[in-house]
C-alpha cells in the first residue's frame, strides 16, 4: 500500500524553516516560524515553568492517565484567565471546558462539538487566516466560508468589507475570530469594532469561535481578551480555543483548552461530553505534563506573578522591536511603515510581493513567508541591520 502513497509537499511554514536551517549562509535570518525568540535568538523556558517543573518532578507519584476532561487545577486556572469572572457574571455555571493538545487540538475539538450539533452552517474564517485552520476545521466535516479582513493597500483591517460579508452569517453559522494578535497580519479589531461584531452575532444568531493563541502578547492579559469578553457578555454561545504554547512557552507540551460558554449548565455538560467523546475517538487521553505545569503556574500566587512579569517583559520587547523596526525601515527607505508599530503580537506583513520575498531569501538569506509575513520577535540587535538592508534592497 505504501507504494501507492503520493509524497506530499512540505508544510508551507515548516518547510521554509527547514530550508533556512539547511542554508549555509552565515548571515541568514529566519523570520518564518511563529515562535517567540529572545534577544539571543533562543526560545526561552519561562522561569515559573522551570520552577513548577522542579516541583512536579519531586512530587509526581504516577504517570497514570489524568482525567479525560483534563487536569482540574489547569481547567480552573485557564478558564479564569481567559474568560474572567466579570464577563461571565451569573453564567459561570454555564461554561464547559476540556483540555486539548495545544491550541490546534482545541480548534479541532471545538469544530467536532459544533459539527455534532448537526449544524448545516459554515465556519467563516478571515481572509487571510492561519493556514492550519483549514485542515483543523474541515477534518471535522464542517464547511468553510471566508470573510474579507485584511486590506494590503491600507495595511489594516477592512472593517466595512468584513461586516458586509458577515451580514450573510446567520443562525447555525460559526465565525472564527482571532482573539488578539491576528496571525498572519497583526491587524486587530478595535474595541468599538469588537462591540459591533458582538452585536451582529447577538442579532443575526451566528456563533463566534475565538482562537486565542497569543493572550498577553498584544497589550496585556486582560486587554487582549477585551473582544472575547464582549462576545461572552452579549452572545448566548461562544467557543474558545485557547493555547499556552506561546504565552507560557509550552509549545512542545501541547497545552490548550476548548472552552464552551453556553446558555445553561446542561449545555455546559453536553459540550464537555461531546468534546471528551471527540478526543476519545481521535487521540483518547490528554497529554499531562504541560497542563500540570500550567495548573501550578496559574494556581500558585508566587509562580503566577513571576510568569506574568516575564510575559509582560516579552510583550514590551515585541512592541519595542516594532517601533525600532518601523523607525529603521522608514529611515532606510523613506516609506511609511507606521503600520508595523500599530500592529500587535508577533506577526506583520511587510508588504513585499511574493517575488520580492523570494528575492530577499535567495540573495540575502532572509527567510520570510511568501506572503511577506515575518515574526517580529525573531528580530534582535544582531540581525536588524541586515534585515533592514535586505528589505530596502528589493523595494
Ligand atoms: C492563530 C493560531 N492559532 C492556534 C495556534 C496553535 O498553536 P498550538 O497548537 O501549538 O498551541 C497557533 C500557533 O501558531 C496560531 O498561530
Amino acid at each position: 500500500m505504501f507504494e501507492e502513497l503520493p509524497l506530499l509537499p512540505p508544510d508551507s511554514i515548516l518547510g521554509l524553516a527547514a530550508e533556512c536551517r539547511a542554508d549555509p549562509n552565515p548571515d541568514k535570518v529566519d523570520l518564518t516560524i511563529g515562535i517567540y525568540m529572545d534577544e539571543s535568538g533562543n526560545c526561552p523556558v519561562f522561569n515559573a515553568v522551570r520552577l513548577a517543573q522542579r516541583q512536579l518532578v519531586d512530587e509526581e507519584q504516577t504517570k497514570s492517565y489524568i482525567p479525560p476532561q483534563g487536569d482540574p487545577q489547569f481547567i480552573e486556572g485557564l478558564v479564569e484567565l481567559v474568560v474572567g469572572s466579570d464577563a461571565l457574571g451569573v453564567r459561570s455555571g454555564n461554561v464547559g471546558a476540556v483540555q486539548a493538545p495545544g491550541g490546534c487540538g482545541a480548534v479541532r475539538l471545538g469544530a467536532e462539538v459544533l459539527k455534532a450539533s448537526g449544524t448545516k452552517g459554515k465556519v467563516w474564517v478571515s481572509d487571510p487566516t492561519w493556514p492550519v485552520h483549514v485542515p483543523l476545521i474541515t477534518s471535522s466535516g464542517l464547511e468553510l466560508g471566508q470573510y474579507r479582513y485584511y486590506d494590503p493597500a491600507t495595511h489594516g483591517v477592512d472593517f466595512v468589507a468584513m461586516t458586509e460579508d458577515l451580514a450573510a452569517a446567520g443562525a447555525g453559522d460559526i465565525v472564527l475570530l482571532h482573539g488578539c494578535c491576528h496571525n498572519p497580519s497583526g491587524a486587530d479589531l478595535t474595541p468599538e469594532q469588537w462591540r459591533e461584531i458582538a452585536g451582529m452575532a447577538a442579532s443575526q444568531g451566528f456563533t463566534p469561535m475565538v482562537d486565542l493563541a497569543y493572550q498577553g502578547f498584544g497589550e496585556g492579559l486582560d486587554t487582549d481578551v477585551y473582544g472575547l469578553r464582549c462576545l461572552i457578555e452579549q452572545v448566548p454561545e461562544v467557543v474558545v480555543a485557547a493555547s499556552l504554547s506561546k504565552n507560557m512557552g509550552l509549545y512542545r507540551e501541547r497545552t490548550g483548552m476548548a472552552i464552551f460558554v453556553g446558555p445553561n449548565s446542561r449545555t455546559a455538560e453536553a459540550t464537555v461530553s461531546q468534546a471528551k467523546a471527540a478526543a476519545r475517538r481521535i487521540y483518547s487521553m490528554p497529554p499531562a505534563h504541560g497542563a500540570l505545569l500550567a495548573g501550578r503556574v496559574l494556581g500558585d500566587p508566587v509562580l503566577r506573578a513571576d510568569w506574568e512579569a516575564e510575559l509582560t517583559a516579552m510583550c514590551v520587547r515585541i512592541n519595542g522591536l516594532r517601533l525600532e523596526f518601523q523607525k529603521r525601515l522608514e529611515n532606510a527607505t523613506g516609506r511609511d511603515f507606521g503600520f508595523i508599530a500599530k500592529e500587535k503580537g508577533m506577526f506583520s506583513f511587510l508588504g513585499l510581493s511574493e517575488e520580492q520575498a523570494k528575492q530577499v531569501r535567495s540573495e540575502h538569506g532572509l527567510y520570510m513567508l511568501n506572503s511577506s509575513r515575518i515574526n517580529i520577535a525573531s528580530l534582535n540587535a544582531g540581525n536588524m541591520d541586515r534585515v533592514v538592508a535586505a528589505v530596502t534592497s528589493v523595494l
